[in-house]
């Protein structure tokens, strides 16, 4: 058990911090954060310990791991039926890619606490009004006026409370039957009866028969029925995550107890920056971004602060290249952690060196150039003492416009459709499970 009492993890106060908000109330954040201190943790140290090894397996080649949920949650939207679908995309995701690579799916989910992002600007103009960014809705509200953007430290405790809703729901839906890997076939075959994904056919097909099979060898056990479905978010607002920085009382170590996994991002990954520091002594497993700027002492200094003992599990690289910079890039970052010889797992984000913007003003990404990213991480990654341990993506489980591509031609014009994110586009529901597909095609052994 962790303790309620909390323990200040403070050393991160005296390094430089990226991305913070700007709080005009200072005795207000005080109190928030002095409560958010009493509150209880939202996972468990073992918990964070199982994902740990987890990780550590698909680092050596013997797991997969799908990271995937939205780019920015918000509170309105984090309602049953968004959590359900945004969950039912990832379980039916995973079932074509442990068939895909006869290996175990490690899922995490980007979800409850996925509420803050980072902005490469401060400012935000429309019409010549200069306005704060919106910086999440644990920070402001996206609404265009001067109230709305003012950071409000209240919303750290509304994270906090969605948060605990929103895996409250993910372990009923997990634990309780629902996630039946038999069942979530079953939703797959609606997918592959649509006529745009003939070219999946034979997969599903496959997929459909091992299936059956078990069914008929009356294969019925624990790991068809309950599934491990683990959080995670960007550990970005610093007061938030060092209040939910716990000692486990059974060990005596640190634990962020806000989510399973978390990661930095790539504005905020300085070595002498306050993230590195805050996350340095969490035992959790730790993901750091690299993207198209990261350098090979980038890569060996980030192993020598967060990960020195070269623990099995404990750090992940999920690169983020954009397709024309992947095979570039990522060779000779790989090779530096090779000569390191310190283990990490790298996981591909191939989205967010892929957004672009429209004539007509729409951030969106292009389903090819996703793949191609995908593809170049594999190519780069197979011809290195590693393995590509997973990919991390952002969707929604919804019928959304935000990318376009895929078999069912999503063009430019049917962008404003049902354009909803507030930050960066998602796939929606099918090109979740079309991108499912290819990579299994890429993982088959
Ligand atoms: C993100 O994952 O939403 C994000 C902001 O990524 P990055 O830090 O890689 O830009
Ligand atoms: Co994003």
């Amino acid at each position: 058990m962790i303790t309620d009492e909390s323990f200040p993890w403070d050393s991160w106060r005296s390094f430089p911090a990226a991305q913070q908000p700007n709080y005009p109330d200072a005795e207000h954040l005080k109190n928030v954060v002095a409560k958010l201190r009493k509150r209880p943790p939202l996972v468990f140290a073992g918990e964070a310990d199982a994902l740990r090894e987890k990780m550590a397996r698909a680092a050596r080649g013997e797991a997969f791991v799908l990271m995937g949920g939205d780019c920015a949650e918000t509170f309105d939207t984090s309602t049953a039926d968004q959590i359900r679908l945004k969950i039912q995309t990832l379980l039916q995701m995973s079932v074509v890619l442990t068939y895909g690579a006869s290996l175990p799916v490690v899922k995490v989910g980007r979800i409850a606490g996925q509420y803050a992002k980072p902005r490469s600007s401060d400012t935000e103009e429309r019409d010549g009004v200069v306005l704060p960014s919106y910086r999440g809705d644990a920070v402001n509200d996206n609404a265009f006026n001067a109230q709305a953007r003012v950071p409000d430290p209240q919303r750290l405790l509304e994270t906090y409370q969605q948060s605990a809703a929103s895996l409250n729901l993910i372990r009923a839906f997990t634990k309780g039957g629902y996630a039946d890997m038999r069942r979530v076939h079953t939703w797959n075959r609606g997918f592959t009866e649509n006529p745009a994904y003939a070219r999946y056919e034979t997969l599903a097909g496959e997929i459909h028969r091992a299936i059956m099979f078990m069914e008929a060898a009356g294969a019925d056990f624990e790991g068809l029925k309950v599934v491990d479905l683990y959080s995670s978010h960007e550990a970005l607002l610093l007061e938030y995550e060092a209040a939910l920085t716990r000692i486990d009382s059974r060990s005596g170590e640190l634990y962020n107890t806000s989510g399973h996994f978390l990661w930095i991002g790539e504005r905020t990954r300085q070595l002498d920056g306050a993230h590195v520091e805050l996350l340095r002594e969490i035992r959790n497993p730790i993901g750091v971004k690299l993207g198209p700027t990261a350098t090979p002492e980038d890569v060996v200094g980030i192993i020598d602060r967060l990960n020195p003992n070269g623990e099995e599990g404990r750090l992940t690289f999920i690169t983020r290249m954009g397709a024309p910079k992947i095979r570039e890039v990522l060779p000779r970052l790989v090779e530096a952690a090779q000569s390191d010889g310190r283990p990490v797992a790298w996981i591909t984000d191939p989205m967010h060196g892929n957004t672009i913007k429209t004539a007509s003003g729409y951030k969106t990404r292009d389903f090819e150039t996703i793949m191609n990213e995908v593809e170049g991480f594999f190519e780069v990654l197979g011809e290195s003492k590693f393995v590509p341990a997973g990919m991390h993506i952002e969707l929604t489980g919804d019928d959304v416009t935000e990318v376009i591509g895929g078999s069912e031609l999503l063009d430019e014009q049917r962008l404003k459709e049902r354009y909803e994110t507030l930050v960066d586009p998602r796939l929606n529901h099918q090109q979740s499970l079309e991108i499912a597909f290819r990579v299994a095609e890429l993982l088959r052994r």
